[in-house]
């Protein structure tokens, strides 16, 4: 029988996005450098890997990463060892938007055999980005179909559209209504934080264009920066989760670290409905801060 579900670990690692590049950061190395036994040890497979999506299909597991035309990965042991399938895109993306060839943080999914590839274009330190789908129904390197934009932001068609005018259109990932079935986008963002917004029954375009029901998932109020983005949601005996990662993401060297408080982390919240509001273990709204940072004990949350 055929399987697919996306791995908890996804959360864990799913790290990604844009952020401006101008955050002026100067720890002192004594707040560097930390040692630890409570975070989880990393996966230990022979890729190193941004951003990836991991699905299982037909007792193997698929991965899925940013990288030039979305490279992805088969193994039998989410341990590895991963070997290279193909690529999702044959080329650069049909959107011409962001690096059309390098997209980040893709999300794939399955319906009834066919397989739903949300990729992001963008620049770091930009929000001219867009969230693009392509299908298959092979996960053996034949071509798939690029559907190009499901959304847009900073420029092209549906940018002007609230809250694709305040938003960032990186970083997609999916859910569906346990009750109904019904599929919805969640993106963002860096700016404006993390959105969400209902899919037609295609899953190939949002639902409403001209005017989205959109709902915002996490927001952090009274910052110049909003630095949450990557986005995952899983759903778990009647509560819906959304992990995603807070904090300064990126281009730093080692004596350019954040501060301690301001590392890149990941965070989650629950919600008895897929549209939330979504609290942290506090009862702390999302979209006022929350967030619950994911550590060893995270299983103690669900
Ligand atoms: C997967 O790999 C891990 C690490 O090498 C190993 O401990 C585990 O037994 C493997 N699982 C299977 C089902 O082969
Ligand atoms: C896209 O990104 C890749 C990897 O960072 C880079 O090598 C390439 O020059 C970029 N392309 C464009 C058009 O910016
Ligand atoms: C699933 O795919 C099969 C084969 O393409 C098709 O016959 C069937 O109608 C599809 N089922 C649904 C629920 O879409
Ligand atoms: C712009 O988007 C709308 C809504 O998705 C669509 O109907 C229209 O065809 C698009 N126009 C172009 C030029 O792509
Ligand atoms: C609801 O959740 C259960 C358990 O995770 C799953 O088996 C089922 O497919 C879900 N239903 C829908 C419509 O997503």
């Amino acid at each position: 029988m055929h399987l697919l579900f996306l791995l908890p670990i996804t959360a864990l690692v799913a790290l990604a996005g844009a952020r401006p590049a101008s955050q002026s950061l100067t720890p002192t190395l004594s707040q560097v450098y930390e040692t630890t036994d409570t975070i989880p040890l990393p996966n230990v497979g022979n890729l190193q890997v941004h951003d990836p999506n991991v699905v299982f299909w037909d007792d193997h597991y698929y991965l899925f990463k940013g990288g030039w035309h979305v490279p992805y990965f088969k193994a039998a042991n989410v341990s590895g060892p991963w070997t290279q399938v193909g690529t999702v895109l044959d080329g650069e993306s049909i959107i011409h938007q962001g690096n059309r060839s390098r997209p980040w943080a893709p999300t794939t999914v399955e319906r009834n055999g066919t397989f739903y590839c949300y990729y992001t274009l963008s620049t770091h330190g930009s929000r001219n980005s867009a969230i693009g789908v392509a299908t298959s129904t092979k996960l053996d390197g034949s071509p798939w179909k690029d559907h190009g934009a499901v959304i847009r932001t900073g420029e092209g068609n549906g940018s002007d559209v609230w809250p694709f005018t305040i938003s960032n259109a990186i970083d997609a990932s999916f859910i569906r209504d346990n009750a109904t079935g019904k599929a919805y986008l969640n993106y963002g963002s860096y700016w404006h934080d993390i959105w969400q917004i209902p899919l037609t029954d295609d899953w190939l375009s949002i639902e409403n264009p001209a005017k989205p029901d959109a709902v915002q998932l996490s927001f952090i109020p009274g910052q110049t920066f909003r630095p949450e983005e990557g986005s995952w949601m899983s759903y778990h005996d009647g509560y819906y989760y959304v992990w995603f990662s807070h904090g300064k993401c990126c281009s730093f060297d080692v004596r350019g670290f954040p501060v301690r408080g301001d590392e890149y982390n990941i965070r989650v919240g629950r919600s008895r409905t897929v549209r939330g509001p979504f609290v942290d273990r506090d009862g702390k709204l999302l979209l006022d801060g929350g967030g619950t940072i994911v550590k060893r004990n995270w299983a103690t949350i669900i």
